[in-house]
């Protein structure tokens, strides 16, 4: 993020712009919509703006740019058709500070104003940071057609119960709580066909009825996919937004993070092969104490819950403390990974079943010493995919066994790092070379082995290109 987006009020606050034509009077509607006390200077002004100097809506001073023009001033626009001005009010400007926004000139600017948004007391502003003004706009025409122009009326009328929420709701999670059930309710639909009476009655009955003390924690256990966002459930999406905390693996993509509602709390827990931050156990527990709490408990994990991911385990002990909670599934590492390294895992010519298992080490009984635990008998079955979660430390032995078993030296496979993220990496190799190939190419969890012919197809069907610059 280049620039902070604020919300600066200006009411009759001293603001000047500097020009007199159409572009100035553009900039000064917008300001006058925030009810700012505008000096205008310039030799010369447009008929629309003359007259607003007529009606008071402005003052005006028929005068050059000078220095002592933006004294006192809480923000300065310049919108003149004279380059050397504009230079000269913005070097003005940054030396005392003053916020300056200097017409098509973002080198010149210490502020933008966005693309906006007007359904007030609801406002939205959209900014491409000067790299694409279009396309803030066109995202500006999606989100007009999908906020109805009454909207603001829902936040005027909410404004009018603030006090009576707050008195009655002691917390601010209980307060946002209530407020959640209020918007998703009937209530918006009376204000949007117009019955806003019938709104406030409604809301005042639902605020009386209310339960202040009621315990409403929840956990919901959320698959968040491999990693690209648009890979989430729509249900996982809703859910993210209405956490109050959120507790979170190792596996979560930032770009899945991003979408987490931003006040949540966030609570790592992550693992990873040697290094557990929170024993299972304890993070069971923890998401017991939460709920306890009244809190709306997000379990974020990689991928599926269900899938590898001791989500069973984690429910379990939900039920047993009475505690309510709800699934999610995710779109498992085996299945998206597969599609963004275009390997389909069944195909008709070559895989009829598919095995999903963990290469993950375990340690022997009674020593330090770690060991694979694998079927390799039903690992070594031909005209079939074997997926293979966790598998990198153990990746040599376990092509050597699988050879050991049968399977020629010469199966393909692949290593998928990061896969359906823009650092998915590839290695593509036999079993008899994979090992070194996986260690050449530098590879680092999280990783997925495909075991199979269909790695061959991925030849003629690969489509996805991660952008290595946005990876960075
Ligand atoms: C503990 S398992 C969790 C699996 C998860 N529940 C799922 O359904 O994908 C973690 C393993 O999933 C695999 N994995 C998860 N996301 C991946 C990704 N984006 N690329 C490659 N492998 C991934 C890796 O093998 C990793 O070690």
């Amino acid at each position: 993020m280049l620039a902070l987006p604020i919300f600066f009020n200006i009411k009759n606050r001293r603001c000047v712009v500097i020009g007199g034509g159409e572009v100035a009077t553009r900039k000064v509607n917008m300001l006058l919509k925030a009810s700012a006390a505008i000096t205008l200077y310039s030799p010369e002004i447009c008929h629309e703006l003359a007259d607003m100097v007529t009606t008071g809506d402005i003052q005006y001073v028929h005068a050059k740019f000078e220095l002592s023009q933006i004294a006192d001033a809480c923000m300065v626009i310049a919108a003149t058709n004279d380059e050397a001005v504009n230079v000269a009010v913005s070097v003005a400007c940054k030396a005392q500070n003053i916020p300056v926004n200097v017409v098509d000139a973002p080198d010149l600017c210490t502020f933008t104003m966005g693309s906006i948004i007007d359904r007030s007391p609801v406002v939205i502003a959209i900014s491409s940071e000067g790299n694409a003004p279009v396309l803030a706009r066109y995202i500006r025409t999606k989100i007009e057609t999908m906020l109805p122009a009454t909207y603001g009326r829902i936040a005027s009328i909410a404004g009018e119960f603030r006090d009576a929420v707050k008195a009655k709701f002691p917390t601010t999670q209980a307060r946002r709580r209530f407020w959640e059930g209020v918007l998703q309710g009937p209530m918006v639909e009376r204000v949007l066909s117009g019955q806003e009476q019938a709104a406030r009655e409604l809301l005042g009955s639902l605020l009386s009825d209310a339960d202040a003390t009621a315990n409403k924690g929840e956990v919901f256990l959320v698959g968040g996919g491999p990693g690209d966002p648009d890979l989430l459930t729509f249900r996982a999406l809703r859910l993210m937004q209405q956490c109050d905390v959120c507790v979170y693996d190792k596996l979560i993509s930032p770009e899945v993070m991003e979408l987490v509602r931003r006040d949540a709390e966030l609570i790592y827990v992550g693992k990873s092969r040697d290094q557990h931050t929170l024993p299972q156990e304890e993070i069971n527990e923890l998401l017991v104490k939460l709920a306890l709490q009244g809190k709306r408990v997000l379990r974020l994990k990689g991928g599926d819950p269900f899938i590898f991911g001791r989500g069973g385990e984690e429910i379990e002990t939900l039920m047993q403390h009475g505690v309510p909670f709800q699934v999610v599934p995710g779109i498992s590492a085996a299945n998206g990974v597969s599609s963004y390294a275009g390997i389909p895992l069944t195909h008709r010519d070559y895989a009829h079943a598919c095995l999903f298992i963990t290469g993950h080490l375990k340690a022997k009984e009674n020593s330090k010493e770690l060991m694979l635990d694998l079927d390799w008998v039903a690992m070594s079955r031909p005209r079939q995919t074997v997926v293979i979660y966790m598998g990198l430390v153990g990746l040599k032995e376990i092509c050597e066994k699988l050879i050991l078993h049968g399977v020629a030296a010469t199966m393909p496979v692949a290593v998928v790092q990061q896969g359906t993220t823009q650092r998915q990496k590839v290695v593509i190799a036999t079993l008899a070379d994979l090992a070194e190939k996986v260690v050449a190419a530098g590879l680092k969890p999280p990783c997925l082995t495909i075991v199979g012919e269909v790695v061959q197809l991925r030849e003629k069907l690969n489509w996805f290109e991660p952008n290595t610059q946005k990876a960075e």
